[in-house]
């Protein structure tokens, strides 16, 4: 994507071929800045402070992770505690597991001297998959907003989406705003309205950020307006991404993105999920067995924001004393599920359908 007319992804290789470059997320809205990883240690620590996020670019980050550690030490006890290490650092996005299970398959086999330049190769290949898969979920998505446009004669449509399944969450074009942006791009009329995404505010301080670069019309929403509008026939359609979908379809993501499902359900809005295959698991069925990750309580209890003098500040909204709670993802059971938009395709969020568009993960 673009940012003041240059072309970004959100991760990169530099060009001595030993360190990486990421665009800091902790950063935004108000900076923009790219930081580098040198080591295993720096990709590890990036994951866990959510300089980067968003399920597809962890998967990245962690492959390149591992190449920054063959390139110090191939040994395979080396490899196995890199995987270790970054496996470690968030256990609900299943992409994690699955980039370094890919880097796994391609550096055990090895002689260690043959790793490192494996390594490097096959995190070049995971990013330029992402990007792929990304570009194929927006074309399935685009189908469904020119089919709205028509139904609408035209006139505007209005998307929901929560947390960030934009660029920022993956390598180029964000899963749940692939759509958007290409509906845009094709002269659609779209206007997307972003819930801020409590207690991190992906919504408000990423999708808004990187909708306004890319010039697509939005609003910012608490998250607790998206009942209403719903109710008030505002949205035609939900988009959000996915953490971890299960082989029965049933939607891990972000916190709050089940109480927007069950809105949708009774208003009759549909809710679909953009879900590339990577972030299937199809290993679990049923989404009580997703790992929720609980962050600090910190996240609840204070809030990061710019004044108007411009400096970046950290400021409590509660009660000295009042604990928090910090569940940083929920569950949506595959029945409020209209649809996965996966780059194949879009599925019903139902096992045996599931599994006959992907039949070599069954
Ligand atoms: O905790 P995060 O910011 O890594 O969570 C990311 C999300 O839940 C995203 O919204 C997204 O839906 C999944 S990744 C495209």
């Amino acid at each position: 994507m673009r940012i003041d007319g240059q072309g970004f992804r959100t991760i990169w290789p530099h060009q001595d071929g030993l360190r990486v470059h990421i665009i800091d997320q902790t950063r935004l809205p108000h900076r923009f800045e790219i930081a580098t990883l040198a080591s295993v240690d720096d990709a590890a620590i990036t994951i866990r402070d959510m300089r980067v996020r968003g399920a597809p670019l962890i998967g990245a980050t962690a492959a390149y992770g591992m190449a920054l550690a063959m390139q110090l030490d191939a040994s395979d006890a080396h490899l196995a505690s890199a995987a270790a290490l970054l496996a470690a650092t968030r256990p609900t996005a299943i992409n994690l597991a699955w980039a370094l299970a890919q880097m796994r398959l391609v550096l055990v086999p090895l002689p260690p001297h043959g790793r490192a330049a494996a390594a490097w190769q096959r995190a070049a290949e995971i990013a330029d998959e992402d990007v792929a898969q990304n570009s194929a979920i927006g074309d399935h998505g685009l189908a469904l907003f020119a089919a709205l446009q028509a139904k609408k004669s035209g006139g505007r449509i209005n998307v929901l989406t929560h947390c960030n399944a934009g660029w920022l969450a993956t390598v180029d074009w964000g899963t749940a705003t692939a759509a958007i942006y290409k509906a845009h791009d094709a002269g659609i009329d779209v206007h997307v309205y972003v819930d801020e995404t409590r207690p991190r505010n992906q919504g408000a301080a990423l999708t808004a950020w990187e909708l306004g670069h890319h010039g697509v019309p939005h609003t910012v929403i608490v998250d607790n307006a998206g009942g209403h509008l719903m109710q008030q026939g505002l949205i035609d359609l939900c988009i959000v991404g996915t953490d971890r979908t299960t082989a029965q379809g049933d939607v891990c993501n972000k916190i709050g993105t089940y109480l927007k499902a069950l809105a949708a359900f009774d208003t009759g809005v549909p809710f679909y999920v953009a879900a590339p295959s990577p972030s299937i698991d199809f290993a679990i069925a049923d989404g009580a067995h997703v790992p929720i990750e609980m962050r600090s309580p910190n996240e609840v209890s204070y809030v990061w924001g710019e004044t108007d003098a411009g400096t970046v500040e950290r400021v409590r909204v509660t009660p000295r004393g009042s604990p928090a709670q910090n569940p940083a993802f929920d569950v949506t059971p595959a029945r409020l599920v209209t649809g996965l938009i996966t780059e194949r395709g879009i599925v019903a969020a139902e096992r045996g359908a599931l599994a006959r568009m992907f039949p070599e993960r069954v």
